[in-house]
């Protein structure tokens, strides 16, 4: 055995047994998707791109049961981004009506499959009726287990991580805790879906390669992986194929190539 493997071997040896769990994954428990592509899946049939955010929902109820009959714990879907409002006063209305309608039209389905769903991002740039229909479907399935469906409306990575910061500011200011206990814990702990796991793959379909301000804290070491697949088109076939590039992955933390062939051997 040469040096170099040796001392490999033996820093594999003092390693977090997460780092180990994780980089023998082989279904992510955390996937997040960029959503994209819907106005050009319109386009390209001569269609209105509201037409192509309604093919978007049918995508959306597909992705869910494809992430929940794999195991997936956790999927956060980008849905409206807080850049999305630079868009034309019609299409903004036409997607709030259409998250309205479709929230109150899912639910049931949802629900009775275990799903929580969790909405994360700025809501209070929304209208009254949404803001409460929103908190009446995360009430309504709090307690299911089998997967939490993270929405991503109004959201930002920036806004994410400004909010938890601020949170923190606020305690210490009034002397809840010391500058010193703002740690880089205290902050995650203060970001959106702070009690799951982080993010281990993200998906962007629509060809583009960019995060759009998507999770930034929580996919510091997520797998990327870009499909040219428009959003509508998006279905169990394509998830599982990026599932599978995602399991061929070699994750490796800012260790070596070989204490991650050390770590799976083990
Ligand atoms: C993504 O599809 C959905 C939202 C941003 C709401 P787009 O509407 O961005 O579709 P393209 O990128 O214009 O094709
Ligand atoms: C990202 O898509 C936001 C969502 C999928 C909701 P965009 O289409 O808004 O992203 P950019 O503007 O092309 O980066
Ligand atoms: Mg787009």
């Amino acid at each position: 055995m040469s040096i170099d493997s040796q001392s490999d071997t033996e820093v594999t040896q003092t390693l977090p047994s997460e780092i180990s769990a994780l980089v023998k994954q082989s279904i992510p428990k955390h996937v997040a998707i960029i959503m994209d592509g819907n106005g050009r899946w319109a386009q390209a049939q001569g269609k209105p791109r509201v037409i192509g955010h309604k093919a978007g929902v049918k995508a959306v109820r597909r992705a869910v049961s494809t992430a929940r009959n794999l195991g997936v714990e956790s999927l956060t879907l980008f849905a409206f981004s807080s850049e999305n409002w630079r868009r034309p006063d019609k299409e903004v209305s036409l997607l709030m009506e259409l998250f309205f309608t479709v929230l109150q039209r899912e639910l049931k389905l949802l629900h009775n499959n275990g799903v929580r769903l969790n909405i994360i991002g700025d809501i209070s740039r929304f209208s009254p009726r949404l803001q409460k229909q929103i908190a009446a479907a995360e009430e309504k399935t709090a307690d299911n287990k089998d997967l939490v469906l993270n929405v991503a409306a109004n959201y930002g990575g920036r806004w994410d991580i400004m909010q938890a910061a601020q949170k923190l500011a606020a305690k210490v200011e009034s002397g809840e805790m010391s500058s010193t206990q703002f740690t880089e814990e205290a902050l995650s702990e203060h970001l959106c879906m702070q009690n799951q796991a982080e993010v281990d793959l993200m998906i962007r379909t629509g060809g583009d390669y960019r995060i759009s301000n998507f999770v930034l804290w929580q996919a510091a070491y997520a797998e990327l992986v870009f499909t040219d697949t428009l959003w509508p088109d998006f279905d169990e076939d394509a998830f599982k194929d990026a599932i599978a590039i995602f399991a061929n992955r070699q994750r490796r933390f800012g260790l070596t190539g070989t204490q991650i062939d050390t770590i799976r051997s083990l």
